[in-house]
């Protein structure tokens, strides 16, 4: 096909989703730090370099075509970044907002997916090869991010499932059983609830009694407490294999013994000083119980942001 008569629209397509990725450069950023998730709220990091570079691709394109690389606003991308802000402010337990951030992102990635494999077929059929190899690049990490992005929807929604309490108002799995192998520190029992709950009246790592006579824990930075609370249980500092960039531990768990899938898991255990100099750096606190609901010792623990946490705590989202 002759590459004129698809020209002008290749040339209006491009401009539109180099406008939907301007517009998620400014978006990834807020929905990372909304995220509680690590993973989640670390996915949403990396895809927000991601999406400038493939901005920076598409202005490559522009300048090859000889066109001015300007954008044609993306009225779908603007109205899910929407949803995306509705979700940012609703008044939502934390695991639901996860699941419905991840959920949004879905979508928006798969606009992408359709948008660039459009792009790159038009491309192909007119054999402009070096610009649909640019696009491809574009296609497959919007591809890998999605995949991502299930798996992380397909664990937070099994967390959520656990945390919900049982028929007769105990907790649906017992401590230390049940336990998703990539997410030891997640959500369990009356955990969540009890984090958002501790969080907000014992930022200073208080503990305090729930109604049902659970100790709830409470929220803490300090280092000594972490590794008092995490000894006291056989936990050890761990890092998830695979998850951290060149030169990067990746993310940061707390291992405990006795766990189904131990055989299974990525988690690599690293040194305390390793553990908390990272936990520094990336500004997180842990949430954590002392004892669940029926008075059994808990390992719920969850690494959060710290920022979030305060906002949050303060009232203010
Ligand atoms: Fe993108």
């Amino acid at each position: 096909m002759d590459s004129s008569a698809t020209g002008p629209l290749l040339i209006e397509q491009l401009r539109t989703i180099y406008d939907a990725e301007k517009q998620l450069t400014r978006a990834l950023p807020k929905m990372a730090k909304a995220a509680s998730d690590q993973e989640l709220a670390e996915g949403f990091r990396e895809h927000a370099e991601q999406t400038k570079q493939q901005a920076a691709r598409i202005e490559q394109i522009f300048q090859s075509l000889g066109v001015k690389p300007r954008g044609i606003p993306c009225a779908p991308m603007q109205a899910m970044i929407e949803e995306g802000q509705r979700i940012l402010s609703a008044d939502m337990e934390d695991d639901v907002r996860d699941i419905a951030l991840a959920c949004a992102a879905r979508r928006v990635e798969h606009f992408e997916i359709a948008s660039y494999d459009a792009l790159a077929a038009m491309t192909q059929s007119t054999k402009q090869t070096e610009l649909s190899q640019l696009l491809q690049e574009t296609l497959r990490e919007e591809s890998e991010t999605d995949k991502k992005l299930s798996a992380i929807s397909k664990r937070l929604l099994k967390e959520s499932a656990r945390a919900q309490p049982a028929a007769d108002g105990g907790e649906k799995a017992p401590r230390g059983t049940g336990r998703d192998k990539r997410q030891p520190a997640a959500a369990h029992g009356r955990g969540r609830n009890a984090s958002r709950a501790s969080s907000r009246g014992a930022s200073n790592g208080s503990s305090r009694e729930s109604e049902a006579g659970g100790r709830l824990g409470g929220m803490t930075t300090d280092h000594e407490e972490i590794r008092r609370w995490a000894e006291e249980r056989g936990g050890k500092p761990s890092c998830v294999e695979g998850t951290g960039g060149k030169g990067d531990i990746g993310m940061l768990r707390l291992e405990f013994p006795g766990k189904p899938n131990a055989k299974d898991s990525k988690l690599h255990e690293i040194t305390w000083d390793e553990f908390f100099e990272k936990f520094d750096e990336r500004g997180l606190a842990m949430v954590f119980q002392d004892k669940t609901s029926r008075g059994q010792k808990s390992n719920f623990n969850k690494l959060v942001s710290r920022e979030t946490e305060k906002s949050r705590s303060a009232g203010g989202r």
